[in-house]
C-alpha cells in the first residue's frame, strides 16, 4: 500500500498574496490527532513534492483542511499556489507532531502562540472537545507583521462561538488574542514581549504566567521559537515531548526557501 493518499481538492481559499488555505476530501483511513502535521504537496515531473503541512481542521471534521504561505520561488509553494478546485493533492498516511495536548502536563490555562502559518495546528486544537475539556482557558494568540494576515479571523470569533456542537464550550472558555507589528492595531507587539512584559497577561485580566497553572504551546519561525523557550526556561518552565508531558511543547512553522 502506498504511503501517499491521493486526494482531491475542494476548495481553495486566498487570503492575501502571500497566504491562501485549502481544503481535500478526506480518505476514511486518515486517523490524527488534533495538533499534528502531515507530508502533503503534488506530483512534479513524475515525482512527489512534500513538505509538512499541519492540518487546519480537526480529526472529527470531514475534510481535511490546510493553510499556507507563498513563496514565489518556492518549489512547492510557487505551483500549490495555483490549485484548482478538482486538482489532486498527496498526503502522506503518517501524521506527527509534537503539539498535542497529552504531551502537557494537567494545568489550568492553555496558551496556543502561533506566528503566520503557525496559526494552524492550533486551528484544530480549538476544535476540539477534549482541550476545553481539560483546561478552564484556551487562549490563541495570533501574532503577524499586518492586519490582512491574521487569517481565520471570522471562523475564530463568530463560527466557532455559534457552533451548535463547540459553541459554549469556545464561548465560555476560548480568547482570541490577534497581534500585529508592523503597523497601528488593538493589540501590537511581537507575542515574546508581550508574554515577557505581562502586558497579555494584564490586558486579559489573567494571572501572571506560572508553571501551576500554564500550559503552553507555540508554533512559529525559529527565531520566535528560541526567544520564548528561552523566557519559559528561565521561569522553571519544562519542555514536553512524546511520551515526556511537559508545561509546554514547540513545533517549527512550516518555511520553504
Ligand atoms: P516582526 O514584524 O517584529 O519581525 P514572519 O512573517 O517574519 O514570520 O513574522 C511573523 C510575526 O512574527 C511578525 O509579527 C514578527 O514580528 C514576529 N516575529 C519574528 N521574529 C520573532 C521573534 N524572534 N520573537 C517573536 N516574534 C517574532
Amino acid at each position: 500500500m502506498s504511503t501517499l493518499l491521493k486526494e482531491t481538492v475542494t476548495e481553495v481559499h486566498h487570503w492575501t498574496e502571500t497566504l491562501f488555505s485549502f481544503k481535500t476530501t478526506r480518505d476514511q483511513g486518515f486517523r490524527f490527532d488534533n495538533g499534528q502535521f502531515t507530508m502533503v504537496g503534488i506530483e512534479v515531473e513524475g515525482r512527489p513534492l512534500l513538505r509538512a503541512y499541519s492540518m487546519v481542521s480537526a480529526n472529527h471534521e470531514e475534510n481535511l483542511e490546510f493553510f499556507s504561505i507563498k513563496v514565489p520561488n518556492g518549489p512547492l509553494t510557487s505551483r500549490l499556489q495555483n490549485i484548482q478546485v478538482g486538482d489532486t493533492i498527496l498526503i502522506s498516511r503518517k501524521p506527527t507532531g509534537t503539539l498535542v495536548v497529552d504531551n502537557l502536563l494537567p494545568g489550568k490555562i492553555l496558551w496556543l502562540l502561533g506566528t503566520g502559518t503557525g496559526l494552524a495546528p492550533f486551528l484544530s486544537i480549538i476544535k476540539d472537545p477534549a482541550v476545553y475539556e481539560g483546561f478552564d482557558k484556551v487562549v490563541l494568540v495570533h501574532g503577524c507583521r499586518f492586519i490582512a494576515e491574521l487569517a481565520y479571523e471570522e471562523e475564530i470569533t463568530h463560527l466557532l462561538p455559534d457552533n451548535e456542537f463547540l459553541g459554549d464550550m469556545v464561548r465560555e472558555k476560548l480568547i482570541y488574542y490577534p497581534t500585529v507589528t508592523r503597523e497601528p492595531f488593538r493589540n501590537q507587539g511581537r507575542i515574546t514581549t508581550l508574554m515577557e512584559t505581562a502586558k497579555i497577561t494584564a490586558d486579559l485580566g489573567l494571572p501572571a504566567m506560572s508553571t501551576e497553572r500554564d500550559r503552553v504551546m507555540m508554533c512559529g519561525s525559529p527565531a520566535m521559537l528560541a526567544d520564548m523557550k528561552a523566557w519559559l526556561e528561565a521561569h522553571d518552565f519544562r519542555e514536553g515531548n512524546t511520551g515526556e508531558p511537559g508545561h509546554f511543547v514547540i513545533e517549527k512553522a512550516f518555511v520553504e526557501k
